[in-house]
């Protein structure tokens, strides 16, 4: 089976890198070719164009962006791969898009008798590196048993989550959790130093409870260096609590809590920290700057 994987950022490139060292043959595409330079190197191969290298795969991952960048892709663009991919053909999109998006796509593959499977992840840059990501999946049974080998070579757990649009439907639920516990945790620790606790003894003691959520003691040590280099970046969380209340709207839920995060993020955003990761939204909460 030939693979090609299209998306070459933080998440993309060392997804890619994994299914390279499990033996499998990899066309890339990129928007900014430079990034895919060390799978290059290490032996994928590079189409000029998405619809290149739809021509010369049998399955094809997206991990893109946002949902305007999956749709240029994959068919509004100049060279969209669903163009050219064969029929019978499987598109895994692993991008975080909302459920509607997901269920969007899936026809328009359906139309050109393409399979579709969405299948964003859980996990971050190091997860993604050393081949941990958990896969929430939407989509048949057969198709999900296809990709399979594929999605077990870049993560530690495959999830069928339904029909199509379900995993991304899984992915929202996951991050509304995400962002929102970022929010309680640092207006709580800014709070705590303004009354004059140290970071470590706070991490310290909400370790030892059961109050603090198990994802932030692989955040601590950046916490405690002051250190917002990027794993997830801030507007990426701001995009995926956009897309959540997206959905909101589409099924009648309510998400007052999430929504206020949202917006903290918004706030961030705007003092400069987007590209950061987002647990910069603290220096926003503590009135850090730098
Ligand atoms: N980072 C994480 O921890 C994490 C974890 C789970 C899920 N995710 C999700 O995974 C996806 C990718 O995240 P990331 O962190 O890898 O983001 P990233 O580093 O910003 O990469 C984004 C990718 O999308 C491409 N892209 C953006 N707009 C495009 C367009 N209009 N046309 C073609 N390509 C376009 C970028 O191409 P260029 O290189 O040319 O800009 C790049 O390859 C997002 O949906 C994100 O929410 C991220």
């Amino acid at each position: 089976m030939k693979i090609g994987f299209i998306g070459m950022g933080i998440m993309g490139s060392r997804m890619a890198a994994n299914l390279l060292k499990k033996g499998h043959e990899l066309v890339v595409y990129n928007r900014t070719k430079d990034k895919a330079k060390a799978l290059l190197d290490q032996g994928a191969s590079w189409a000029e164009t998405p619809a290149e290298l739809g021509s010369r795969v049998n399955i094809v991952f997206t991990m893109l962006s946002r949902p305007d960048a999956v749709a240029e892709v994959a068919l509004l663009g100049k060279h969209s791969f669903l163009e050219t991919l064969l029929p019978n053909s499987l598109w895994v999109d692993c991008s975080t898009v909302n459920p509607s998006f997901s269920q969007l796509m899936a026809n328009e593959a359906k139309a050109r008798r393409v399979r579709f499977l969405d299948a964003p992840v859980a996990g971050s840059k190091g997860p993604a590196e050393q081949a941990q990501l958990l896969f929430y999946v939407g989509g048949d049974k057969a198709d999900v048993d296809a990709a399979r080998p594929f999605l077990e070579s870049m993560g530690k757990a495959v999830f069928p989550m339904g029909g199509h649009g379900m995993g991304s439907a899984m992915k929202m639920v996951n991050n509304i959790l995400l962002g929102e516990v970022m929010v309680s945790f640092t207006e709580a620790l800014a709070f705590g130093e303004s009354v004059g606790l140290t970071k470590q003894a706070i991490f310290d003691t909400l370790a030892a409870s059961p109050v603090m959520a198990p994802f932030l003691n692989f955040k601590r040590k950046k916490f405690e260096a002051d250190d917002y280099s990027v794993e997830f970046p801030l507007r990426w969380m701001h995009k995926d609590l956009h897309l959540a209340t997206e959905t909101a709207f589409e099924t009648g839920a309510a998400l007052p809590g999430m929504s206020a995060a949202k917006e903290l993020y918004a706030l961030a955003m705007r003092e400069g920290f987007g590209d950061e990761d987002f647990i910069a939204v603290y220096k926003l909460l503590s009135g850090k700057k730098t």
